[in-house]
């Protein structure tokens, strides 16, 4: 779908189908009411039939109206006008994407964005519905046999807006395309199955990046870890005939002195837990267990596309957890790259162990401020479902600018104490640290593990085991928190 921004009257415009929002209780916004007084108030009088319910998403397709001259009109209910929210916003935005993408007007004239939203500007709102609107077109079929092919769909959109665009509103739609094509790559590689989406092929899917964008690349091999000391990552790799990988990625959009931010995304391509086996039911789910590392991936899509003036580093530890001959098992005690000994009491807790080691080569970099994602602990689901994010933070403005970034982007997260505490669950009687803690608080005392290696920097942590994919039957990657951390970059750059 291609984007371009215009102004002009919505009755005048000469596209397949004009997409207008309503209110509830016949109340238009500005361009449904341009329309309605071109058809002579032929809406207005639908309307009044009851024709469109006033639920927010609701939409009704109206055809060959007279005086105006896009042979459609989809309406779309945006609710009460004074009760709409960044969400009701959101949700009218995909309402109509869904019908655009089943419709054969091959263009479509935009206009929702004059919607009323308190808080939000024009530059927002065209971001938003940019994003939607592409991520609406997002299929994955690679592995199908015969591709869905339609001659349904938009091609090309136009969003309309009153007066002359300009050029940060081009930079909010270029931006919104942007989250949805770094969304879209992490959907992919979250989709695609384990016996594809090996370690090796999220190295080879950062090198293809690198190619094609201002990014370097490189791959550390099981020996440069081992002369590393990174025997908490490798005790993970054990019982896998996959090779582990260690990626490292550098996008220098900012000033040489400019201290880096570092991504780190957990990377495990399988999870079966290990010698501490998980349950059959659902084990297939366990491919998306890198989805940390694919949100990593796609945000340097984004901020390379969108040639952000900010440097970042992404660390992305790469491996699958299996049982195996040569598999950890359970009281194995392994030796971190930080020295820290580490007792591992269940297989099945191998996020932190593979995470703590990339934490600990992320000091290199002297980071301004590190942020690690990871689909960590089924802890997190029961705490926040699968609508919010977990975010926990040894920094509490680091933390707070986070979470805005999730307001803002609409890719919420929510904060967990990491209080001291919570470190006394932590207890092993032989060596520093185990990798589980005691019974409760799953997601805090994963957490207070990885903050015994994230001292010397700014630190917060996302899990997002809720919410990086949909179970069921829209069963999918979701490509969260791309939009979380690229509206974090896009902030830490100063625009
Ligand atoms: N990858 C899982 C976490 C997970 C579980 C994500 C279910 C999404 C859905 C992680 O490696 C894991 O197995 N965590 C264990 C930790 C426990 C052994 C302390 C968990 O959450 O059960
Ligand atoms: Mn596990
Ligand atoms: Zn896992």
């Amino acid at each position: 779908m291609e984007f371009t921004i215009k102004a002009g009257s919505p009755e005048k415009l000469k596209s397949g189908c004009v997409v207008a929002g309503t209110y509830a209780n016949g109340d238009l916004t500005a361009a449904a009411r341009a329309l309605d007084k071109a058809c002579d108030g032929a809406i207005a009088a639908v309307l009044a039939r009851g024709d469109l319910d006033d639920k927010p998403g609701s939409t009704l397709m109206l055809h060959d109206l007279a005086g105006i001259a896009a042979p459609r009109v989809l309406l779309v209910s945006l609710g009460k006008a004074d009760e709409l929210t960044d969400k009701t916003y959101r949700d009218a935005i995909a309402a109509a994407a869904r019908q655009l993408s089943g419709s054969v007007a091959g263009d479509a004239s935009f206009c929702l964005a004059d919607a009323e939203l308190p808080h939000r500007d024009l530059a927002w709102r065209l971001a938003q519905a940019a994003q939607i609107l592409r991520d609406s077109t997002y299929r994955c079929d690679e592995l199908k046999s015969k591709k869905e092919e339609s001659r349904k769909g938009i091609k090309k959109l136009v969003f309309i807006v009153k007066g002359k665009d300009s050029e940060s509103l081009e930079a909010a739609v270029l931006r919104g395309e942007a989250i949805a094509e770094g969304v879209a790559l992490a959907k992919t590689l979250g989709n695609l199955p384990a016996n594809v989406c090996t370690p090796g092929y999220l190295a080879t899917t950062a090198k293809k990046l690198a190619k094609d964008h201002k990014i370097k690349v490189e791959v550390l091999e099981r020996d440069d870890m081992e002369k590393l000391g990174m025997g908490s990552l490798l005790s993970v790799a054990r019982g896998s005939h996959e090779p582990p990988k260690f990626i490292i990625l550098n996008y220098k959009g900012g000033k040489a002195k400019d201290k880096p931010v570092v991504l780190v995304g957990k990377g495990v391509t399988f999870d079966t837990g290990g010698i501490s086996l998980k349950p059959g039911e659902g084990m297939d789910e366990m491919k998306y267990d890198m989805c940390g590392a694919a949100s990593v991936l796609g945000t340097f899509k984004a901020i390379a596309r969108m040639e952000l003036p900010i440097n970042v580093i992404g660390l992305i530890p790469a491996t699958e957890n299996m049982p195996g001959g040569s598999a950890t098992k359970p009281g194995d005690i392994v030796t971190s790259m930080s020295g820290q000994t580490i007792e591992v009491l269940n297989t099945d807790a191998e996020g932190r162990l593979i995470l703590c080691d990339a934490l600990t080569y992320a000091e290199r970099f002297e980071p301004a401020a590190v942020v690690d994602v990871a689909t960590l602990t089924g802890a997190c689901i029961i705490a926040l479902g699968n609508f919010t994010s977990g975010l926990l933070a040894n920094d509490d403005e680091l933390a707070a600018e986070l979470l805005a970034s999730g307001q803002t982007a609409g890719d919420k997260a929510w904060q967990l104490p990491l209080w001291d505490e919570y470190q006394d669950m932590l207890k092993s009687n032989f060596a520093d640290i185990p990798n589980i803690g005691s019974k409760g608080a799953g997601t805090i005392t994963a957490a207070c593990f990885l903050a015994r290696f994230t001292k010397a920097y700014k630190w917060a942590h996302l899990d997002i085991a809720g919410t990086a994919w949909k179970s069921g039957a829209d069963k999918g990657a979701t490509g969260r928190p791309v939009p979380l951390l690229t509206q974090f970059l896009i902030g830490r750059a100063g625009q």
